[in-house]
């Protein structure tokens, strides 16, 4: 017997995956496009199989439209966009648009981490851009407000909501920047964790892998009348936003698997009990990894400014005689392998173990990594 966790006649049949993305998706979920998988609600054909243009996957997307127009409160006057080429092409179609929308020709960027940087050097191919903080940061937070170095009137403000490989969460819109200023955010990594005003932001852009699906789609809400205001004429036409929502983003033909799979998520979140559950759970489930790293003695060491720990991505180093130790790093992966807990290993820019606590990961199974945690530091300390 099948059980809601992937224990079949008791035995597990699926892995704890704590990847970064690429990730986990809800046991009951797969089970759900299981049922569907060859033939979707009587079409005789997989989801993947069928047109675009057929009435069926019309449904699908306009349902995932709605869905996540109800979860976050999306006004009419942001455009929903389920786009291709990753969060990677945004940073190159977001300068493309409006990195001269004004006179200044400059685009503000807070630079926290790699994937900020990313964006940063990506948009310098198209104009000037100014680094708000100075270049060369360990990325270990964010420095003080006080002496970022903003432009006068910038075209836009960007940053990134959550860095996932160096694990730095900015949980709101710097309280410094002004209110007329665009502002545009990556949040690949910790969109749908938590409640946000979207009203607050001219472009949200966040690739779906992580918290709401699978690799293939990234979703961007866009407000509307900042697209009709680019006069950028020579933007490739796969990265036009004004295309894409005349053509409800289909103007060529879209990632329909990776959109179907989106669409599932959303209803999920909602079954959940929305964003409200989602955020008590996005604490809980972080609260009890941090709880681990501090009660161990320096055992095991986060190094990010406890004010921007993020809840969602936590990288951390196994410490002995106060450096880092890489062997005992390599153990901790191997029998947490053992344990059927899999994609532990941190990313290289940073080394040591990485913990992401996505949407598809439960209370219950973050349990199970720091009871593993726990065991771990009292056989090797
Ligand atoms: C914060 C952030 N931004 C952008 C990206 C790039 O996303 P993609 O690989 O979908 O282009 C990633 C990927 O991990 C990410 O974590």
């Amino acid at each position: 017997m099948t059980t809601t966790d992937g224990h079949i006649n008791g035995h597990s049949v699926r892995k704890l995956n704590f990847g970064a993305g690429p990730a986990q998706l809800p046991y009951e979920l797969l089970e759900n496009v299981k049922d569907e998988f060859l033939n979707y609600h009587g079409a005789g054909a997989n989801i993947m199989e069928l047109s675009h243009r057929s009435s069926t996957f019309a449904k699908v997307i306009q349902d995932a439209e709605q869905d996540i127009r109800e979860i976050l409160s999306i006004p009419e006057s942001y455009a929903v966009l389920f786009l291709q080429g990753g969060a990677t092409a945004q940073f190159s179609a977001i300068p493309l648009h409006f990195l001269n929308l004004k006179p200044s020709q400059t685009a503000d960027y807070l630079v926290t981490g790699y994937w900020s940087e990313k964006a940063a050097k990506e948009a310098e191919k198209f104009g000037k851009v100014n680094w708000v903080v100075p270049k060369g940061s360990k990325y270990q937070g964010v420095p003080a407000e006080a002496s970022w170095k903003l432009s006068a009137d910038p075209s836009y403000f960007y940053y990134c909501a959550n860095e996932t490989i160096h694990g730095i969460e900015v949980d709101d819109i710097p309280a410094i920047i002004p209110k007329d200023v665009p502002i545009v955010c990556d949040m690949s990594s910790n969109f749908l964790t938590r409640p946000f005003d979207i009203t607050k932001f001219s472009v949200v852009f966040a690739s779906a892998q992580k918290n709401f699906g699978i690799s293939g789609v990234v979703l961007v809400i866009i407000r509307k009348d900042l697209v009709e205001k680019n006069t950028n004429k020579s933007i490739p036409l796969i990265l036009e936003y004004k295309i894409q929502i005349d053509n409800g983003s289909m103007y060529n033909t879209p990632p329909t698997f990776a959109i179907y799979i989106a669409s599932k998520m959303f209803a999920w979140i909602k079954q959940q009990g929305g964003l409200k559950a989602i955020n008590e759970g996005a604490d809980k489930k972080s609260s009890l990894v941090y709880q681990t790293i501090e009660q161990s003695n320096g055992f095991y060491v986060n190094f990010v400014e406890k004010k921007y720990r993020s809840r969602t991505n936590i990288p951390f180093r196994i410490v002995t005689n106060g450096v880092p130790d890489e062997k005992l790093e390599t153990l901790f992966i191997k029998e947490a392998i053992q344990s059927n807990m899999i994609e532990l290993k941190g990313h290289r820019a940073v080394g040591g173990i990485r913990v992401s606590l996505y949407n598809g990961i439960s209370v219950k199974e973050a349990t199970q990594l720091v009871n593993f945690m726990r065991t771990f530091q009292t056989n090797n300390s």
